[in-house]
Parts: structure tokens; C-alpha cells; sequence
């Protein structure tokens, strides 16, 4: 297939424009390094095989630890890289095995999963991704790698970059959701958060890309199944987000564990080398996922774990996590033929690199150090910067005017499972996050400022799984005693995550039943969501005069939501991914194709359901705001336009509400007559913005020809 450009396109606007492309400063890899090459030169065959092995320490784990023993490994230089091993205090004395009793005294490196903060945490990667704001996105990558990279650590896999349509699918939490443009321009700025304009600063960490490829389109949405997509649907949506994280720069790139086109990730030449490395120019070292080479004899294309390991290294995996392939069985591939030693060099070579880039051979202890840990992890600034990106994750999904709270005086009555929570605000994949620092949200509500203006009552009401009702009597005096009830329900942090696919992606417990009691009462009710995937919120719609959707927020959750309820902050996230009425909609996304059938509601041979609406409850893109915005008919400069042109469209967005507000002004487009069958609707740009209440803004976009570009017919 080749690329090609519309013609005949429509523009539309629904509510914002792209970042400049900062590019991480890149070594020349094509030429030797001296100190690299000589080193290589001293290795034998198990200290190389050493390099290109990653374990996990005992410290804590995310899958199955099937190799203890990890010390020795150091000393005998069988190991080259650590992961789950943080704080100074661990590190240095692993790195202290690695330079002092090895025979070649290579650093170690060290890695971890620091997803969305290290201990300071921020809101879960899919809430980041609804505030739609780079600046801020990049800024907490930047933070949870300065505290991390000041703990000891080298390497974080993130960021996750996995484009997913599949809500079932629990990962969706630690993604960008559904779209491949916001989800390119969010990964970019996670690289350059993780690794700022080069290797080597001790604020900085290296990044990881993952996972390479199509992770998030699982089959039926079930964790590590495989994935069926055509090439078209797989070049256009699933990959374009790991290319744009590393031309941003990402230097190391994690494999999957599912298969695509019949070949398991961890196993395909196709993507780690044809793609990765020839079409896109990646210089960086190939990790693979946790103990992904040994599962290909469980895919059924290797006999065992030597076949699995030669198939891996050949395809283009440089390193091994967790699998023990490289480290004790490929050997035999290089004695007899199978794996080429040049090809074992490459991958050691590349390793190297990076550890002298990040200014391992010159000082192993560079990230380790004792004072700067100290006054690095959760400072105020820190903090600071987490509330921030809290309020700006939230979306308002509905709000029939209860919110902002009117400041007069109120009884507000506080309940739910969640509503004094800290445990899990933090979040599936909270690295060395602690409940314990969280402001609940009813902590957040009584210590704001505005607090005096009310009174407060809180029940916990249930709990968020099972089926105890024990409490709705007293909850229900409590309500009517109230002038206002808050509830905050949703998902505790296990319920999305890794391993943690769902059929049913419903409210668990006995949450709904307690919000349909809370509306028997007549008060005004503000639901709060807490969770990790979109989920089915149709009862909570027809239950609630206002509702917020808050992720899992982090640290300073309540604070956060305190402003929002409060009225010091005017909501401004939009979904990053659309939100079903029913799971037999999944998979339902925003940019699907027109079909030669089109729903017409009073013609019954369209396409649609008959028992449910085409729709989704919310759609990606969709988040209201205390204000409103009005929309001035989008105008481009000019009406025809050559290949080498570029197009401006404007357009100029008012504020009409009684609030100051951010709007996050979105451009989509549509080719009407292609040649192969377009979306309905892509985004191309947006831009957020601050317009204050009775101001317009002109907001202007640029696109050139890239930007219209797709795949045209194979044939
Ligand atoms: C498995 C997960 O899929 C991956 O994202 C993670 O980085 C590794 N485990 C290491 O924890």
C-alpha cells in the first residue's frame, strides 16, 4: 500500500492544535564508539548474552519470578539490567556488586514501571490524556522521572502508547484512549517529559515505548489475546503512536505479548526490524515483555525456549526480560549457526551505548544519591503540580447547574465507597505511590477554604464490590437530612490494569442500588466516578443531576475536586474515549466508517441495533464546562488547494456562559469521495484554550498535505 492524499474533504470543529515536535538530541549511532568497541572486544559469549538479559529483583513483581538468584547473576556478569529495583539504598548496593566484583565492572541498569508517577502520583495516564493539555502532560513525565531518576533508577517502560478501542480491556487506564492523533501528540510529550533534550541529566530518565505493537486490540478485549486487524486499520490506528514516540527520541522500545498476522511481536521481523528499524530508523535496544519469549512456545511457533530465544534475537530483540532465553539456552544458535555473532554485538553494542549515554561508565552511582533523593520526592512543587494536572483530568459529564456548589450556607452530605478513600486513588500502576499521602475527597472538601460556607456528614455506605446493603438506612436519614448529597463510586485500582479484562464494565457492587436509593430522597444529587476504564453509565445519568468523571486522580485527588466542586475551577476535560451504553456496542469508536448502509432510524435495512442506539452514552471528545462556547462557522483561506499548499481554517470561539473557561477547540475532517472507503470523522488539531466569559478568540490551524494522507489500495 502506499500513501495517498484527499482531495475532497470536509471540516469540522467541535471544539483544539498540535505542539511543536521537540526531538531529543540524538547520538550518531552509525559511528563506532572506541570505548564500546573495545569493550565488546574483551566480552565472552556469557557476558554479552549477560548485557542482553533484564531480571526482576525479588523486591516486587508483575508476573510470574521464575528465576531467583539475580545476585549472582550480577557478580558473574550474567546479568546486565534490573528492573523493580528502586530507592538509593537498593540500587547502590546492586551496582556495587556490578562495578566492583565483575570482571569487566559494567554498570547495571535499572528500571521500573513508573507510569504515572513514581511517588508523587499524578492521574492515571487515560485521565492525563483527558485534559488534552501537552504542556501538562509532559510536565508530570517529567516530575515522576526527576523523582524517579533521583531514587536510582535509570529506565521507566512508559509511556505506554497503545491505541485502544477495547474498554473491556483493563490497560485502557495506563493509555491515551481511542485516537490515534491525540494519542501521538501525548506520546511525544511523555518522551520528552521522561527524557527532557538528552541522556545523561541526572533528572531524567530513559524511556520505554510500549507495547510494539497492537497490544490494545486484543480480541473480545481479553488481556494478552490476539489481534486481528488488516494491515490498513493497523498502519493508520495502531501504529502511528509508536512512530511519533520515537521520532520524539524514545530509545528503547518494549515488544507485546500478542501475536499479529499469525507471528507473536516478541518473535516478528516484521515489526522489530522491517518497521522499527528500516522504515523508521530506530537506533535504540528492543526489550522484550515480561517472560514473552518462552510464551511463544505457548503461541506455537517455537518448540522450546532455545527456538524461542533464536527466534527473538533474529527477529530483532536485543534484550530478554524475565524469559532466561538469552542467558541460558540461544548459545547453541550461535554455535551452530542459527544466530549470527554480529547480530549478537548489535544488541550488545546498542545496550552499551545507552549506558554510557546515560553517564553509567563515568559514574555508576550518578542517580544514586542519598541528598537528592531526599529533597526531590514530593516537594510542594511536586504536589503542586500534581493537583494541577488533577483538576484538569476531570470531565464534566453532565450538570443540570448544581455545580459549582452555591456558596451559601448547605448541608452536605458526603458518601460512597470512595469518598474517603485514599488507597485507591492512587491507581493501578502506582510505583512506589502510597495510599496513605492521597487526599480523599471528603478530606479535600473540608479543608478548602470554601468548606465554611457548609456543613458536612459522611457515611461510607458500601463498599465497592459485593453485595452489603447494611448501611443504606442510616445513609438515607443522612441524605434527607441533607441539602445536597456527593457520592463518589467506581472501581477500586485492581479492577483496571494489567490482567484485569472485564466483560461486564458496569459499577460493581451494590453502588448503583445505593445511588438509586440516594435519588428517592429528591435532594440534588453529584455523582463522582472513580475508575479506571470507561465504564456503562446509563443509570448514573438518569441518577444524578451532575457528574464527574475523575479517574484515578493521584495524590492530591481531593484537593483537586474540592476546586472543581467549589467553583475555583472550571472543568475543561474531554473523554479521550467513548463511553458505551451497553457492552454489545465494543467495540464503538468515534472515527468508524460511514458503511454503504448509514443509519437512517426509519429504515430498518440500515445499519444499526434494534435494541439499543448506534451512539455512545458519551463520545470521545465530549466534556462540558461551568460556561458555554459558541462557534463561528469554520472558514479556510482559500477554496482549492495544490499538494504543496497549506491550508488555514479558522474559526472564532465565544464564551456565552456566566464563567472563565478552558475549551479544548477540536478539528476533525472527512473525506467525502476517496478511493478507499475514510472515517466518518478524524481529529487533525486542536488547540485548548482560556477564553474568559463575553470573550471570542480566533482560533487558526495549519494542515499540509501529511495530515490528509492515507493508504490507498494494495492492489
Ligand atoms: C508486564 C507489562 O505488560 C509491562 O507493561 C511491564 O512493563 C512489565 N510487565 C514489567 O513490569
Amino acid at each position: 500500500m502506499k500513501i495517498i492524499i484527499l482531495n475532497v474533504i470536509v471540516i469540522t470543529f467541535f471544539m483544539a492544535a498540535c505542539s511543536p515536535k521537540n526531538v531529543t538530541k540524538m547520538v550518531d549511532s552509525s559511528k563506532p564508539d572506541p570505548f564500546i568497541e573495545q569493550l565488546i572486544s574483551k566480552m565472552t559469549l556469557d557476558e554479552k548474552l549477560g548485557q542482553m538479559t533484564l531480571y526482576t529483583t525479588d523486591w516486587e513483581s508483575t508476573g510470574p519470578t521464575i528465576r531467583g538468584g539475580y545476585q549472582d547473576d550480577i557478580k558473574t556478569g550474567r546479568c546486565g539490567a534490573l528492573f523493580n529495583s528502586h530507592t538509593v539504598d537498593f540500587t547502590t548496593r546492586l551496582q556495587k556488586i556490578a562495578v566492583e566484583e565483575t570482571r569487566l565492572k559494567i554498570p547495571l541498569l535499572f528500571g521500573y514501571d513508573v507510569i504515572h508517577g513514581y511517588k508523587t502520583m499524578f492521574p492515571i495516564p487515560m485521565g492525563e490524556a483527558a485534559s488534552w493539555d501537552l504542556q501538562a502532560i509532559e510536565r508530570s513525565a517529567y516530575i515522576m522521572s526527576k523523582e524517579a531518576a533521583a531514587s536510582g533508577l535509570h529506565w521507566t517502560f512508559a509511556p505506554m502508547v497503545d491505541i485502544s478501542r477495547e474498554p473491556r480491556w483493563g490497560r485502557v487506564m495506563e493509555g491515551a484512549g481511542e485516537d490515534t492523533y491525540l494519542g501521538s501528540r501525548i506520546a511525544e510529550a511523555r518522551v520528552r517529559g521522561i527524557q527532557g533534550d538528552g541522556f545523561g541529566k541526572s533528572d531524567r530518565l530513559l524511556a520505554c515505548v510500549k507495547h510494539f505493537a497492537a497490544y490494545g486490540a486484543p480480541i473480545a478485549g481479553r488481556d494478552y489475546n490476539s489481534v486481528e486487524i488488516s494491515e490498513r486499520v493497523f498502519r493508520e490506528t495502531y501504529l502511528p503512536t509508536y512512530e511519533a514516540a520515537i521520532k520524539a527520541g524514545a530509545k528503547t522500545v518494549m515488544t507485546s505479548f500478542n501475536d499479529y498476522d499469525g507471528v507473536p511481536a516478541t518473535g516478528s521481523k516484521y515489526l522489530l526490524t522491517e518497521i522499527l528499524r528500516n522504515e523508521w530508523g530506530f537506533d535504540g535496544f528492543v526489550v522484550t515483555d515480561y517472560t514473552s519469549i518462552n510464551e511463544m512456545v505457548n503461541h506455537g511457533v517455537a518448540k522450546d525456549q532455545t527456538d524461542a530465544g533464536i527466534m527473538a534475537v533474529n527477529a530483532g530483540v536485543d534484550m530478554d526480560m524475565q524469559s532466561a532465553a538469552f542467558q541460558e539456552k540461544i548459545k547453541i544458535g550461535i554455535t551452530d549457526g542459527r544466530i549470527k555473532m554480529e547480530k549478537i554485538d548489535a544488541s550488545v553494542r546498542s545496550i552499551l551505548r545507552l549506558k554510557k549515554e546515560l553517564g553509567l561508565f563515568e559514574n555508576p552511582y550518578k542517580f544514586s544519591d542519598k541528598v537528592r533523593e531526599s529533597n526531590t520526592i514530593m516537594t510542594k512543587e511536586h504536589l503542586d503540580a500534581s493537583k494541577d494536572m488533577a483538576k484538569k483530568s476531570v470531565v464534566l459529564l453532565k450538570n443540570t447547574g448544581v455545580l459549582p456548589l452555591a456558596k451559601k450556607p448547605m448541608k452536605i452530605f458526603v458518601t460512597g465507597p470512595l469518598a474517603d478513600d485514599k488507597n485507591n486513588l492512587i491507581g493501578a500502576w502506582s510505583a512506589s505511590g502510597e495510599g496513605r499521602h492521597c487526599v480523599s475527597l471528603y478530606e479535600g472538601l473540608r479543608q478548602h477554604p470554601a468548606s465554611g460556607n457548609y456543613t458536612f456528614e459522611h457515611v461510607k455506605g458500601c463498599e465497592i464490590e459485593g453485595t452489603d446493603k447494611s448501611q443504606f438506612n442510616i445513609v438515607l436519614e443522612k441524605a434527607r437530612a441533607s441539602d445536597i448529597i456527593i457520592v463518589a463510586i467506581g472501581e477500586h485500582k485492581d479492577l483496571s490494569g494489567e490482567a484485569a479484562s472485564k466483560t461486564m464494565i458496569r459499577i460493581p457492587g451494590v453502588q448503583e442500588d445505593l445511588l438509586k436509593a440516594l435519588k428517592a430522597t429528591g435532594k440534588p444529587i453529584i455523582t463522582i466516578i472513580m475508575n479506571g476504564r470507561p465504564l456503562i453509565l446509563n443509570e448514573v445519568e438518569m441518577n444524578s443531576d451532575a457528574i464527574l468523571e475523575a479517574w484515578w486522580l493521584g495524590t492530591q485527588a481531593g484537593t483537586a475536586l474540592a476546586d472543581i466542586v467549589y467553583g475555583d475551577y472550571n472543568p475543561s476535560g474531554k473523554l479521550p474515549m467513548s463511553f458505551p451504553r451497553h457492552e454489545g456496542q465494543i467495540p464503538i469508536y468515534y472515527n468508524h466508517k460511514n458503511t454503504g448502509r448509514p443509519l437512517n432510524p426509519t429504515d430498518k435495512y440500515t445499519t444499526k441495533y434494534i435494541d439499543a442506539p448506534n451512539t455512545p452514552l458519551y463520545s470521545f471528545g465530549y466534556g462540558l464546562s461551568y460556561t458555554t462556547f459558541t462557534y463561528s462557522t469554520p472558514m479556510t483561506n482559500k477554496s482549492s488547494f495544490s499538494d504543496a499548499d497549506q491550508v488555514t481554517i479558522s474559526v472564532n470561539v465565544s464564551n456565552t456562559g456566566n464563567f472563565d473557561g478552558e475549551e479544548v477547540v477540536q478539528l476533525y475532517i472527512r473525506d467525502l469521495v476517496a478511493s478507499v472507503t475514510r472515517p466518518v470523522k478524524e481529529l487533525k488539531a486542536f488547540k485548548k484554550l482560556m477564553i474568559k466569559k463575553g470573550e471570542t478568540k480566533k482560533v487558526e490551524f495549519v494542515l499540509s498535505k501529511n495530515d490528509f494522507e492515507f493508504y490507498d489500495q494494495k492492489w
